[in-house]
């Protein structure tokens, strides 16, 4: 999305890319092709010998059961032939009759705690059963947990767009960069309710599901819902003193959730929105100078530094901050040491983001927690391994920005499935005490976690920052992971458990020139190329899925393998195009990945700007093999470095190739939005998808010209105009299967 358009390089660090490639003769084992498209679930379940072996689940078919549709500049969600949509909720829509039906002028007032907020993103359901109890079994009553990433870029909700020091017309403002300068109260109390997330019941009649407005299961968190801070036992009080503020001196509460991306959701039927961009909300304006340590901390985590790190000329924010210095709603977001201590002021506000937000949806009265535990970072989506009773549970996490890094954490307690539907309280069992890691990937196609303890040496002594416990580690985990050499990503995004076998795939969404040039590359980042036509841009800039078998499909596994299960590219790219993508399936910038329980594949969803001059952002369709069902291939780099013309070659290991049969554009999105977050009945009859941003690329409004995209009002849905986010219900018109 859009921030990280600006992002700062904040990882530093020396951590080494790794070179050396061991011959390593991988596994091609047969796979088994059962079943032929068109068949729903009931004759899957049938089939003999079809059953993956310990899942319970019937195996992936064989080949996916539509038409690719083609690229598209339309303004409109292209899907499949015998495919239809309608909008479930779009940012605006009331969540209470009590509301006035959304303006789509930008005329309401603060009432957006009330309304759908902005930026849909990661999501998912929960169904209820006939005592209002959660449910793992499909019902007709649901609730649908929505992230809103809801960014800057949010001047569609004002009447003349956001009050700021932009240059009219232009997104960024004269230095290139994005900065809000003073903002009026009005439009910062709407951007602070429009962030968080949306809690809403849905109900399934015979002309599909809708939203069950009035429900009292109705809620949105917002940046403002006070959500209790959560630690290890042993290392509470210390976590507390990261987190002290004037409004709580005692560091246990903190307030609202921001740019929540990705998600999870947990075995036990609870949500995660994961906190993502959060860095850019803050400023640090007057007061006393900072100690080094937390300069460093805040120049590792990107947040507005004084002075700021070496190649950022100024710090920007939101300006949430400029509305009042004595009203905590907006002094919260300055950062600067201004009174005699940490009690006196919010130079720690900062340090209450970063992490995985658990919420019980079915509990409106509940209070949401931070799972400090699971680290701070940018995060985006964190899955569950496939649970097994009796042992630890495993949550994989990435970390978005270039150059950062995918984590693991693993609970302490063992599973019991008999904690499913127990909310809050199971949370505080399995996210609460942990081991938390992050990952190396070795050119042996092998992989290692690093544990991330003060224990460590390399952690007690690390030169860049000091840290003081355990909890100092949590909170500044990007530089624990700096000081063990972790393996610097290629911006890892979502992350995705494949149910019928436990391995994890993760999208690396894209990289730049800065960071990879053919001397700059290694067997898990492998291509530095050049866009070949139209946006030329230079680095990685179609991005890869990689994906991962723990050593014996443990949780506590301290070693993995992994092979690349696809790379983005165009499909006239050359050497670029490793997976040999065509005109039908060739896509860039994978963001949103999620397996589907009930049919097996794997959707891929796109936040791209690379591929935008010939189509829309998009979602696939991939029915994967195993990693190690491919081999070791030598990927050729080549890209102007400096003005002059660099190659090299990076041996890397490679998944299968899918071919047309196994990979097939399914969806092509509205004029400038991404495709993120999507979810599925358990029929897999009914699939929920999120359309993100359309019309991201608008001139601001005050220019006078048309918004980029007018979807959803130009199919019919609300007021004519502007462009919405909005979650979309997809089903095929004979009431069939999804993909199949
Ligand atoms: Fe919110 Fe990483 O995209
Ligand atoms: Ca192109
Ligand atoms: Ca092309
Ligand atoms: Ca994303």
């Amino acid at each position: 999305m859009s921030h990280h358009d600006l992002d700062p390089i904040c990882n530093t660090s020396d951590n080494r890319h790794f070179q050396e490639v061991l011959t390593q003769s991988l596994e091609n084992p047969a796979r088994r092709g059962l079943l032929r498209g068109g068949l729903g679930l009931a004759g899957l379940a049938l089939l003999p010998g079809c059953a993956t072996v310990g899942t319970g689940l019937a195996a992936a078919p064989s080949a996916l059961g539509f038409a690719s549709v083609d690229k598209s500049l339309l303004d409109n969600v292209i899907l499949p032939a015998g495919y239809q949509y309608t909008v479930l909720h779009a940012t605006g829509d009331a969540l209470d009759s009590a509301l006035p039906a959304y303006s789509n002028r930008g005329t309401e007032s603060d009432d957006w705690s009330r309304r759908i907020g902005d930026h849909h993103d990661g999501m998912d359901i929960y169904y209820i059963d006939s005592q209002g109890r959660y449910s793992e079994k499909e019902t007709a009553r649901a609730v649908l947990c929505v992230n809103h990433e809801s960014s800057a870029d949010a001047h569609f909700m004002h009447p003349n767009g956001q009050t700021s020091n932009r240059v009219s017309g232009k997104k960024f403002d004269q230095f290139g960069e994005w900065d809000l300068g003073t903002r009026p109260e009005l439009e910062v109390l709407k951007e602070i309710n429009h962030h968080g997330v949306s809690i809403v019941e849905i109900v399934k009649s015979p002309q599909g599901w809708r939203v069950q407005k009035d429900s009292p299961l109705n809620r949105r968190i917002t940046a403002q819902t006070p959500i209790r801070i959560s630690g290890p036992r042993a290392q509470i009080e210390n976590i507390r003193q990261f987190m002290t503020t004037r409004w709580d001196t005692a560091g246990a509460m903190s307030r609202g959730t921001l740019n929540n991306c990705g998600h999870g959701k947990t075995p036990w039927g609870t949500y995660l929105g994961c906190e993502e961009n959060w860095a850019f909300y803050f400023q640090t304006t007057g007061g006393a100078a900072l100690s080094a340590n937390d300069v460093a901390s805040r120049r590792r985590y990107g947040v507005a530094a004084v002075p700021p790190a070496a190649g950022v000329t100024k710090a920007v924010s939101q300006g949430w901050h400029t509305v009042s210095a004595t009203d905590d709603r907006f002094a919260r977001w300055n950062l600067a040491a201004l009174g005699a201590n940490a009690e006196r002021d919010f130079r720690n506000e900062a340090n209450t983001f970063g992490y995985n937000v658990e919420i019980d949806p079915l509990s409106p009265n509940s209070t949401p927690a931070k799972r400090v535990a699971m680290g701070r970072f940018a995060h985006e989506a964190a899955v569950c391994g496939l649970p097994k009773a009796g042992e630890p549970l495993a949550f994989y996490m990435g970390c978005d920005s270039r150059n950062e890094y995918i984590y693991k954490f693993v609970t302490t307690a063992v599973w019991d499935p008999r904690d499913v539907g127990t909310g809050m309280v199971a949370g505080d069992k399995y996210l609460s005490e942990g081991k938390l890691y992050a990952a190396r990937f070795d050119a042996t196609g092998q992989g290692e976690w690093l544990e991330l303890n003060i224990a460590d040496p390399r952690i007690a002594n690390h030169s860049a920052y000091k840290f003081a416990n355990q909890a100092d580690v949590l909170v500044n985990v990007r530089h624990a992971a700096d000081a063990v050499g972790a393996t610097k990503m290629d911006r890892p995004e979502w992350g995705a458990v494949n149910p019928r076998n436990g391995e994890v795939y993760f999208a690396l969404t894209n990289n730049s020139a800065a960071n990879r040039t053919p001397t700059k590359v290694d067997a898990a980042n492998p291509r530095a190329y050049t866009d070949p036509d139209g946006k030329k841009i230079a680095g990685n800039p179609n991005g890869h899925i990689i994906r991962f078998k723990e050593a014996a499909q443990q949780a506590t596994a301290k070693t993995f393998a992994w092979d690349i299960f696809l790379f983005g590219a165009e499909e006239d790219s050359g050497d670029a195009n490793l997976s040999g993508l065509t005109a039908k399936n060739a896509f860039s910038s994978p963001d949103g990945l999620w397996f589907s329980k009930a049919t097996g594949i794997c959707w891929i969803q796109t936040d791209d700007g690379a591929f935008t001059d010939e189509t829309n952002c998009m979602m696939l369709a991939a029915i994967p093999g195993q990693v190690g069902d491919g081999g070791k291939v030598t990927v050729k780099n080549k890209m102007a470095v400096g003005g002059a013309e660099q190659s090299g070659t990076q041996e890397t290991f490679m998944g299968a190739a899918l071919g047309e049969a196994k990979l097939r554009r399914f969806l092509v999105a509205p004029k400038g939005a991404e495709v993120t977050g999507i979810t599925e009945t358990a029929d897999g009859r009914t699939l929920f998808v999120n359309i993100q941003h359309p019309g991201e690329l608008s001139k601001a409004l005050s220019s006078g010209e048309a918004p980029q995209s007018m979807w959803p009002g130009n199919q019919g849905y609300g007021v004519q105009g502007r462009p919405r986010s909005a979650t979309i219900v997809i089903t095929r018109t004979d009431g069939g299967v999804i993909g199949l």
